[in-house]
Parts: structure tokens; sequence; C-alpha cells
């Protein structure tokens, strides 16, 4: 089937109203990555084919999210919004190029599923010049009916022209469609307008094939297929489901989630078998974690990798820029940004290391802080191998702490530390034997 070649006309022409948004609805994102993207990668994941983007309104901004994602893609403008088959006839150009296979897919479908994509065009390679992706609904309510006999599929009904009987149908147009490259531009050309809503219907495609003879079939799938998001309430559902299907494939290749509900996880987060992952975990995108990591509990990362065996949080957080090695260790209330943390490792508590490298074995203790920045840019420090770094210190950079240097408690390190020194940054401590005594009967007013 991979021999076919494939145009996917993804359709995100739709004002969105309903998002009350000023961001173009097919921008909205899922798992951080916007509804088009997800179709369009979806489209992609069935094989070599290109793609067309038919835009309405900010078509710039949603080509330019697109391409960060999938490269150089091809768009046509839909000016006027005539219907689904008149956005499809946008690309006339593209489709006119002569594919084996059209597949029109809608732009805020994010859920629809590379495998679904593959049986629509198995369906076209053995014969059919139509095909149809159906769901199953109790409640099937503005969707257009699937008019089937004898597995044939005879039309699409919209919502708005069933008769009454027609309407009881619960088989439904998920809108997904697959049409033979060498017959689409008839198909679409022969639809009219004549309906309730005089639009020019993608689904008549079905019926103007069966008037020339041409085979229509419709496949069921999930309805998850077909879940069209109008509004926040169903972005927000389409999200809870995508994430629910990406933590089931994580569990099934080896991570222990100990309360998966409350993982969120990136379009791209990478998690390795034995990983264990604590409850209230927040990955942002550019997160790989390797195998038998533990990320404790209410922990956010992003742009981060944490390698083998390292453990993070609770509250721990990983910005980006941020390498954990093997046996490293971030805990409590430490934020990490642009630094690499070598074998072994530990920042324990109540730290900021930014802009840094801190050395195999080196110890970071608890409040310590790179001071990175000096309000105009970023500075880096250097902490060697098995270097200690007493409570409280501050680490103004640039600066290098040498291999097995030793930094004093409450240190403010302002010069560099060679390998092996002890330094200390504080004033020295002053002690008056009694003077405790005599300040607290001076002030009780005794003499
Ligand atoms: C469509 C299907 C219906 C199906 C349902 C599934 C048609 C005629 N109907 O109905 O059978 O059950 O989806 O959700 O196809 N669009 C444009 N330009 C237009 C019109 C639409 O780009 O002129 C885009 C929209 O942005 C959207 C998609 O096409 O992404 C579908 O249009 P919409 O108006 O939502 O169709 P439905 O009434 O939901
Ligand atoms: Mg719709």
């Amino acid at each position: 089937m991979t021999k076919r070649t494939c145009l996917s006309v993804i359709l995100a022409a739709g004002e969105g109203t309903r998002m009350a948004s000023s961001r173009p609805k097919v921008l909205h994102e899922i798992a951080g990555l916007p509804m088009v993207t997800h179709v369009g990668l979806a489209a992609k994941a069935t094989g070599e084919g290109d793609i067309a983007l038919v835009l309405g309104r900010q078509a710039d901004d949603v080509k330019a999210a697109v391409s960060a994602q999938l490269g150089e893609v091809e768009t046509f403008i839909q000016s006027e919004r005539l219907g689904t088959a008149h956005a499809v006839l946008a690309a006339r150009e593209a489709i006119a190029r002569g594919y084996d296979d059209v597949i029109v897919l809608f732009g805020d479908t994010p859920l629809v599923t590379s495998d679904a994509v593959a049986r629509l065009r198995t369906a076209l390679a053995e014969g059919a010049h139509v095909a149809v992706l159906g769901f199953r609904t109790a409640s099937p309510t503005g969707y257009g009916r699937l008019i089937t006999q004898d597995g044939r599929l005879l039309a699409i009904r919209e919502e708005k022209d069933c008769s009454e009987d027609e309407r009881r149908i619960d088989f439904c147009n998920s809108g997904i469609m697959a049409m033979s490259g060498a017959h689409a531009l008839d198909l679409l050309d022969a639809i009219g307008n004549e309906n309730a809503k005089r639009e020019y219907y993608l689904t008549d495609a079905v019926a103007v094939a069966a008037a020339k003879g041409l085979s229509a079939v419709a496949l069921e799938a999930e309805f998850e297929n077909a879940l069209g998001v109008n509004t926040r309430l169903e972005l927000a559902e389409a999200e809870a489901i995508w994430q629910r299907r990406r933590r089931r494939q994580f569990m099934l290749a080896g991570v222990t989630m100990l309360d998966p509900a409350t993982v969120q996880l990136s379009f791209d987060t990478e998690i390795a078998a034995d990983v264990t992952l604590e409850p209230n975990i927040v990955f942002g995108p550019g997160v790989k974690v390797a195998s038998g990591a533990r990320i404790r509990a209410f922990s956010h990362l992003e742009g981060a990798t944490v390698g083998e065996n390292a453990e993070i949080g609770p509250f721990a957080r990983l910005r980006p820029g941020t390498r954990l090695a093997r046996k490293s260790k971030v805990g409590n209330f430490c934020e990490v940004k642009n630094a690499t943390v070598e074998e072994g490792a530990k920042i324990n508590h109540l730290s900021y290391i930014g802009d840094a490298r801190v050395g195999a074995k080196a110890n970071i203790g608890a409040g310590t802080i790179t001071c990175n920045y000096d309000g105009f840019g970023k500075h880096h420090t250097d902490i060697g191998a098995g270097a200690f770094i007493g409570s409280n210190s501050s680490l103004v950079a640039p600066v290098t702490i040498g291999d097995g240097a030793y930094v004093a408690s409450g240190s403010v390190v302002t010069a560099d530390v060679p390998s092996d020194a002890l330094a200390f940054g504080r004033a020295r401590q002053v002690t008056k034997e009694g003077r405790a005594a005599r300040l607290r009967a001076l002030k009780s007013g005794g003499h």
C-alpha cells in the first residue's frame, strides 16, 4: 500500500467562534501541539504523502505552526465558506496533480488515528472508490447518518436533511473520507448545494459515486476519531482522551504510574521502561526519561533529559536545557535550568542551579543558588567533580569551583576556587561571652 501516492487534504477554514478566542481554532493545543498538527501527523504516519491545508482566517499563523512540526506544507485559502466539498476544491490544483488516494480530514478532530486513515487507504487499494470512516453512537444528533445496504454505502444524509426513519440510524459520519484520486475531482465537481443549508456537502460524494456506478464503503471506527472540537469544553475532553491513550501506551510499555490520571504528558514525552512516576507530574515539551529513573510527586519538567536511575522531586522543577546524568538527584524545591548534572551528583534541597555544570558526585548543599544573571547577561557556573558546596551558598557567575573543592556554608563566592581548596566567603563569627545575658538585663530595665 505504501506504493500508492497520497494527498491528505486537511480542512481548517472554520471560524471557530465558539472557542471565544483570538487564536484560530485549529491552533488550540492538545498535549502542547496544535490540533491541526495532530491531524497532519496522523495523515503522515500512514506513509509517504503530501498534505494540502485549506485555511481561512489567520492563514499565515496556521501555516507556520504546522510547518514547524511537519515541514513545508502546501496551503490553499477558502475565502468563502460554502461547505466541505467547496473547501476540498480549494485544493483543486493539488488534487489535479493525480494521486492514487485523496484523504479528507478535519483540522479540528485531533484524535484521528493513523490506523483509521490507513484502513481507509486499504479500502481504496482493495477497489473502493470512496471510503468513509463511521462510528456508532447512542446520541447521533448533529452528525451525518450513513445509509447502508448489504455492506455498501449508498449515501450520507446530513441531520437537517434526514427523514424521521433516517434520524434513528446510529451509524454516523466521522467526516473523514478517502476518495480514489482518479475520480476525486469528477465526484467533487458533481456535488450541488440543493440541501437545507445550501452548502456543497462533501458527504454527497457518496451519492454521486453511486449514481456514477462507483463503489462506496463505510468502515466502523471508535468515536474518538470523530471527536470534533468546537468549544473549550470539547478541547478539554479531547485532551483527556489523548492523555489516557498515551498513558496507557506507556504503562503497557513498562512505565509504572502510581496515579495515572494525575500525570500530564506532552505530545513528545519519551519515557523508558522501568521508570516510576509518582502522582501529580507535569511534562512540558521536550522531556526524555531513561530507564530506572523515579520522578517523585508534584514535579514539573520541560526540555529536560533524566538519566538512568536518576531521582527527582518531590516538588522539583526541571527547565529547558537540564541534563541529568545517571544516578543524579534533584530533590525537593529545587529548580534546574540549562545545566548538566553529572553522574551521581546531588542537589537535594531548595536550590537554584542555572547555566551550570555540576560535576560527578558533587554535593550541593541546601539553599545553594547560582547567581547566573547580573541584570544584563547570563553567566556560567562550573562545579567540579566531587566538590562540596555548603548550604546557603551563593555562587556568583561566571565562577569555577574546582574538582574536590569545598565551599563553606553561607559563602558568597565571587572568585574561582581551585581544585581541592577550601573557600570561606563569609564574615568571621564573633562571639561575646555573657553578652546576651547582659543585654537582656539592660532591656528589661535592670541596672
Ligand atoms: C460534518 C459532516 C457530517 C459529519 C460531521 C462530523 C459534511 C457536510 N458534514 O458536519 O456528516 O457527521 O462533520 O463532525 O461534511 N469547513 C471548511 N469550509 C467550509 C465548511 C467547513 O473548511 O466551507 C471545515 C470546518 O472548519 C470543519 C470541517 O470542515 O473543520 C467540517 O465542517 P462543519 O461545519 O463542522 O461540518 P459539520 O456540520 O460538523
Ligand atoms: Mg463540525
